[in-house]
């Protein structure tokens, strides 16, 4: 008898990141066929990420463009995956979070009626707007989902309170804490080993924040380099264009600052766990710096991820240039204060996010597997 085909699609680096570990865990069983597939919505940055895990894509849809629209882009992935559906007849077609790539995985798999298990489900901000467009998309998914892996039992609460059935929605802890966790403990990287002093992380490529908040951000993580003759700056620029015409304007060739190409994962990983502080409006880096006892001011207005502020670990600062300045300056001029962040406990995940979610798609789809006990 042929073998349920489940279907992963992935496009963007969070989405090979943070799939990655539950595609790992599925290729380990032979009574499912597991196909990787690619939207192409990142080129380069996803290739990297998805080579940490040793994994390339069974398919790859190549829709990459500098410089095209949101419909553009949606338009593309939403003929080539309809393609794949038609062609590997999936049982489930398995997406994570909230980017372009994975509306359309879900969008894809409706107008095929295809069921759709959404990782990381349940995140919400309180308005459609923000974060742009991955609210609406992460919104969009859930009314179609047929099983939904909330990260944690806040963003369970969230589906149930919008009418999922609790019968479907499983809180597994973030598969993205299973990644950062396996690639920790297995690789080793001495980032800037002339540098003896502090280092000051950078991240920043959101949407909402290009033009001046990007700028604003950029200019306060220079005014604090300035301030503290003993911090290095690092600043991965993320590949957008319109990121990284900001951010080398500001940073120029400022001694203290070091304005890279992103890091492969488990790289970046290593770099995290060197820093001393955290700024930037990165979802995942959000996630993972707890999980290392780092402190994280967060560089957006709002926050799909309250769980992190509420435990201690990050600090939603938003993009005003004196706040950004006064919040870092406080946790390199204060120790007390950075070490009540670093000792708060990550309330992300525990790492085995991805056997859960074996377990429960397999038991939906017949397969017999060892059941799973949810996170808590
Ligand atoms: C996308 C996601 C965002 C996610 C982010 C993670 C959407 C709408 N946005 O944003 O939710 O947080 O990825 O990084 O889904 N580029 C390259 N090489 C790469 C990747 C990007 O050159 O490997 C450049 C291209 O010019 C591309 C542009 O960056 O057109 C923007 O990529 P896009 O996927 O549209 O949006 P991101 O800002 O990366
Ligand atoms: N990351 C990486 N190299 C970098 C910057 C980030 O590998 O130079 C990883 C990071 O560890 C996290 C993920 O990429 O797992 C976050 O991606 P990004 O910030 O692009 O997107 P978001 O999480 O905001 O959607």
């Amino acid at each position: 008898m042929a073998r349920p085909v489940v279907v992963f699609v992935v496009g963007t680096r969070p989405d090979a990141i943070k799939t990655a570990p539950v595609v790992r865990e599925f290729l380990q069983y032979d009574a499912v066929e597991t196909v990787l597939v690619s939207t192409g919505q990142h080129r380069e940055m996803l290739a990297q990420a998805l080579g940490a895990f040793g994994l390339h894509a069974d398919v790859d849809l190549d829709v990459m463009q500098h410089g095209q629209t949101l419909a553009g882009l949606t338009s593309k992935m939403l003929t080539g995956l309809d393609g794949v559906l038609a062609d590997r007849s999936p049982a489930i077609v398995m997406a994570q979070g909230d980017t372009t790539t994975t509306f359309v995985a879900g969008l894809a798999s409706f107008y095929r009626q295809v069921p759709f298990g959404h990782i990381e489900a349940g995140l919400r901000t309180d308005t459609v707007w923000d974060p742009y467009p991955e609210e609406f998309n992460r919104r969009a998914v859930s009314l179609y989902a047929s099983l939904h892996f909330p990260p944690t039992r806040w963003a369970a609460s969230n589906l149930i309170e919008e009418g999922a059935d609790p019968a479907d929605v499983f809180v597994t802890g973030n598969t993205g804490i299973d990644a950062v966790r396996s690639v920790a403990e297995s690789h080793e990287k001495d980032w800037f080993p002339e540098h003896k002093g502090r280092i000051v992380l950078l991240t920043t490529h959101r949407r909402e924040n290009w033009g001046d908040p990007q700028t604003r951000i950029a200019k306060s993580a220079l005014q604090v380099v300035e301030k503290f003759e003993d911090v290095l700056l690092v600043v991965p620029m993320h590949r957008n264009p319109a990121v990284r015409e900001t951010l080398t304007a500001v940073f120029g060739k400022h001694p203290r600052v070091r304005l890279i190409e992103p890091p492969e994962y488990a790289d970046f990983v290593k770099l995290l766990q060197r820093s001393d502080v955290i700024l930037t409006d990165s979802g995942g880096v959000q996630e993972e710096a707890p999980t290392f006892g780092v402190p994280v001011l967060v560089l957006r207005e709002t926050t799909e991820r309250p769980e992190g502020i509420e435990a201690g670990t990050a600090k939603l600062v938003g993009t005003d240039l004196d706040k950004i300045v006064a919040e870092t300056c406080t946790l390199l001029n204060d120790g007390a204060a950075r070490e009540a962040m670093a000792r708060a406990t990550s309330p992300y995940g525990d790492g085995r996010a991805a056997p859960r979610i074996r377990s429960v798609v397999f038991e939906r789809l017949g397969v017999p597997t060892t059941k799973e006990t949810m996170w808590t």
